[in-house]
């Protein structure tokens, strides 16, 4: 390829993430702004955003708060490194950041996504037990259907079979436990479903398998987001809390898209009340402004390690370059304020019943197998099987594009976690579009 000779609008060269980059660059969807609860795409066209960009953008596009916040931070401090080294506003953000994050979780190690903050979780467990003198724990326990980013370490606990085809043997000790989705016994349910507390007993099954002295963590997302939005059972979570604080296993919530306000509280923990002992976040963290990820912690882990280490010594040996940027820590500092003094989380649970009424309305339209729902999530599974329930989604997506709303087919289902400032108006037309776009694309095949 002559690459000299590419124009600057050439679409070659740009190896675009999780993408069929060969279809995308044949037929090319791009925005160029963004304001509130809308895109403006490359035609000047608004788009209701109906996913807060990637699950991210929880407080709407743009927030003249957040916006101004990051430019002045622009112009005072552009960079400090925070190795033996640093700047107030991580500190101040740090602390911020605690104050909402549950009782006992009192520590926050800085990433700069969510991939880096789900790998970062995982070696705080390794270097935790290490730390205390148990240093066989070495075995992660993640979950069928869960993701974790691609990072090695999240990529191994993750359960999406597809994502580790490419990359060989990826981290040994690496275990899963069963999912939670049943459809047969718990399709359409509101909210939590009722029945399957128990498959979080698989655990204590593989413990006597593996031994639960050679086991360092269980993680998991409360609510698994990107295999379809699958809710746990009602009891499930406080199960596994319960067999991981038997076996002294220390438990991770990746909390990527759940954290910050999805479910209608600062975390995911609060609403289940359930309490890790280490809680991965990124995505709502800066608002999606700023790239940036953490891991909340114990201060039993924090001072395990601390107290382990030689006086004058490094406790741990990791970080990122941009482990608490400037910029990022500015984005973040502004956007938990945004959701804490504009009310976003509550308007969240506010917003919650008529949500679920309205994605609960989709059922008995064309090719709807199952829909799932918590917080202002929401899943339509389609189709008789995955692959039919693929195309389904790829046209309803279309129809959907076609009339200004963004939603997000994932394989067989339709994702939708839109910010969470949305109204009742915006609601309606979500689902009156969606709804439309199902009768079409039944009628199509
Ligand atoms: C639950 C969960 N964990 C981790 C990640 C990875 O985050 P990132 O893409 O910022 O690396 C994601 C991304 O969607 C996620 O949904």
């Amino acid at each position: 390829m002559d690459t000299l000779h590419l124009g600057a609008n050439s679409l070659e060269s740009y190896w675009m993430p999780f993408t069929a980059n060969r279809d995308f660059k044949r037929n090319p969807e791009l925005v160029t702004g963004a304001s509130g609860m809308y895109y403006t795409t490359r035609d000047g066209k608004p788009l209701l955003d109906g996913i807060a960009g990637l699950w991210c953008v929880n407080a709407g596009h743009g927030h003249p708060k957040i916006v101004e916040a990051i430019q002045k931070q622009a112009a005072q401090l552009d960079f400090a490194s925070s190795f033996g080294f640093g700047h107030p506003l991580a500190f101040e953000y740090a602390n911020r950041l605690i104050s909402v994050a549950p009782e006992g979780l009192d520590h926050v190690f800085f990433t700069n996504s969510g991939s880096e903050a789900t790998d970062t979780a995982l070696k705080l467990a390794l270097a935790y037990h290490h730390a205390r003198g148990q240093g066989q724990r070495q075995r992660i326990i993640g979950r069928q259907r869960g993701y974790h980013g691609v990072g090695f370490g999240g990529l191994s606990a993750a359960g999406m079979g597809p994502h580790k085809r490419q990359f060989g043997m990826l981290l040994p000790g690496a275990a899963h436990m069963p999912h939670t989705h049943d459809p047969s016994r718990n399709a359409f349910s509101l909210g939590q479903p009722a029945h399957g507390a128990e498959i979080a007993d698989t655990l204590e099954q593989m413990l006597q398998t593996y031994d639960p002295l050679t086991v360092a963590a269980v993680i998991v997302e409360p609510v698994a987001g990107s295999t379809g939005v699958l809710v746990p059972p009602i009891g499930y979570l406080e199960r596994l809390r319960d067999i991981c604080t038997r076996h002294g296993i220390l438990l991770i919530f990746d909390e990527v898209v759940t954290g910050f306000g999805r479910l209608g509280h600062a975390f995911a923990a609060h609403r289940f009340n359930v309490t890790p002992d280490l809680i991965a976040i990124a995505k709502g963290m800066t608002n999606g402004a700023v790239p940036m990820g953490g891991v909340i912690t114990s201060g039993e882990i924090y001072h395990t390690l601390m107290d382990s280490a030689a006086h004058g010594a490094v406790e741990l040996s990791h970080g990122y370059t941009y482990s608490g940027h400037p910029l990022a820590s500015a984005a973040a500092l502004a956007a938990l304020n945004v959701y804490i003094e504009e009310g976003v989380f509550e308007h969240a649970a506010a917003i919650e019943p008529l949500w679920q009424n309205r994605v609960h309305e989709m059922k008995g339209l064309p090719d709807v197998v199952d829909i799932r729902n918590l917080g202002l999530l929401a899943g339509i599974e389609l189709g008789t099987d995955v692959a039919n329930g693929k195309a389904i989604a790829k046209k309803v997506y279309d129809y959907c594009f076609e009339r200004g709303v963004l939603i997000r087919p994932v394989a067989n289902t339709i994702v939708l976690s839109p910010p969470l400032i949305i109204s009742e108006e915006e609601i309606d037309v979500l689902f009156s579009t969606l709804a439309a776009a199902l009768e079409a694309a039944g009628s199509q095949l």
